[in-house]
């Protein structure tokens, strides 16, 4: 099947009890079992997915029809659906790291995942390197024999620098790693990284994958080796298991990710390109401009500059409890990858403190895409000239 096609029939075969031909939700936590069903216990089986339906935890029908969708999408063998995107880096990092392995992890990324990776990996004994992902020449240097796993995330948030996943594959296959990557901000419209080198990609469904800010998911697709060893590990005994309701709101969602995705990329390219222009903003990055320093990377990793775009001023905690007040058409909120445009400021200096915590190389590196701070930006499917209104408003209102 080609991408838009197996956006919409991915997964999917007719009912063949009902017929019905849109995907039912199965909510039954367990199915009954018929002799030689095998199985009464995950220990030493290869495949769980290949079992018939036992039991929610590690298969249910809805959730294997999203599995199956995203795995097509991505060019994959298969994949494991989680409880949120969080829980999808979880089961990558406790299935395939363990006491005395080094994982490499992106510098700036998701900071749920950066803090997972480097407050609660090292209790468990793995050593763990924060390095700027975008400069290939840092991250052989950060390779130790111990390495296992190299993550990365691109475009990464919140400042949008990108990494060049066929670098990073030679690097991770060379070491005897493997490569993750997170691509929750590019989706498959835009790039495929396990047809670039690497070895896992995985998504938080939460944001352009479902697109409509009403479901938490994530997903990691790969080969079938790799997925088997996830399900059996972490989807077994991490416990963070998609429900059926929540995978099939998801399915719904990806059935219009091209189109969701072409329109947001769009209205996007207006928006920014309008902001570059406007007198109160010091700065914009959005890999559709000119502009973005990764000229090369963008055009050989991204179909299309995506609907995600930062952008800086003077004053800007002024402007951000203007815009909480006095938005009409944006949301003030976190998140991004819906079909409302959402905003949100992030304090270089704040983040720096919780989150990255970089040396003075990488902070400079960081300001040179976030200054003291971005507006991150989710462009979503409403009219563009609304979004340039609502925006020009709070800019040009003062006080
Ligand atoms: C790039 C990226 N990865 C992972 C996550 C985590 O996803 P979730 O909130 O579904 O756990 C997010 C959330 O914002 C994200 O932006």
């Amino acid at each position: 099947m080609r991408p838009r096609t197996a956006a919409v029939d991915g997964g999917l075969s007719v009912d063949p009890t009902t017929g019905a031909i849109a995907p039912n939700i199965s909510t039954s936590v367990n199915n009954a079992m018929h002799p030689g069903d095998g199985a009464f216990s995950a220990e030493g089986v290869d495949d769980l997915a290949a079992l018939p339906f036992l039991y929610a935890r590690w298969t249910n029908p809805t959730v294997r029809q999203l599995e199956q969708r995203v795995a097509a999408l991505e060019h994959a063998d298969d994949a494991l659906a989680t409880a949120s995107g969080v829980a999808a880096a979880a089961a990558i990092f406790f299935t395939f790291l363990k006491s005395g392995d080094h994982l490499i992890v992106s510098d700036v990324c998701y900071a749920g995942v950066h803090e997972l990776a480097r407050n609660i990996l090292p209790d468990y004994g793995i050593e763990v390197s924060a390095v700027d992902l975008s400069n290939l020449d840092d991250v052989s240097a950060a390779v130790r024999p111990n390495t296992r796993l190299i993550h990365a995330e691109t475009p990464c948030n919140p400042i949008l620098r990108l990494s060049d996943i066929a670098g990073l594959a030679a690097i991770a296959h060379k070491a005897g790693a493997l490569l993750s990557v997170d691509s929750t901000m590019a989706t498959p419209v835009i790039t495929r990284p396990l047809d670039l080198g690497a070895d896992l990609v995985l998504h938080s469904l939460t944001k352009f994958m479902n697109g409509h800010g009403d479901a938490l998911g994530g997903i990691v697709s790969g080969r079938t080796e790799l997925i088997a060893r996830l399900r059996s590990r972490a989807g077994v005994y991490l416990g963070a298991t998609l429900g059926a309701q929540a995978a099939w709101a998801i399915m719904r969602g990806i059935e219009t990710l091209h189109a969701r995705i072409r329109m947001a990329t769009e209205n996007a390219g207006e928006v920014a390109r309008f902001l570059e222009a406007h007198p109160k903003v010091k700065a914009v990055t959005y890999p559709g401009l000119p502009s973005h320093p990764q000229q090369e990377l963008i055009a050989r990793q991204m179909a299309l500059p995506g609907a995600m775009l930062t952008f800086q001023t003077h004053d800007p905690e002024r402007l951000a409890a203007r815009m909480a007040e006095k938005l009409k058409v944006f949301h003030y909120a976190y998140s991004l990858g819906h079909s409302r445009s959402i905003v949100v400021f992030l304090k270089t200096d704040d983040i720096m403190a919780s989150t990255f915590r970089a040396d003075a190389t990488r902070l400079t590196r960081y300001r040179q895409f976030a200054g003291d701070g971005v507006f991150r930006t989710s462009i979503g499917l409403e009219d563009p000239a609304d979004l340039m209104e609502d925006l020009d408003a709070v800019l040009n209102a003062e006080g």
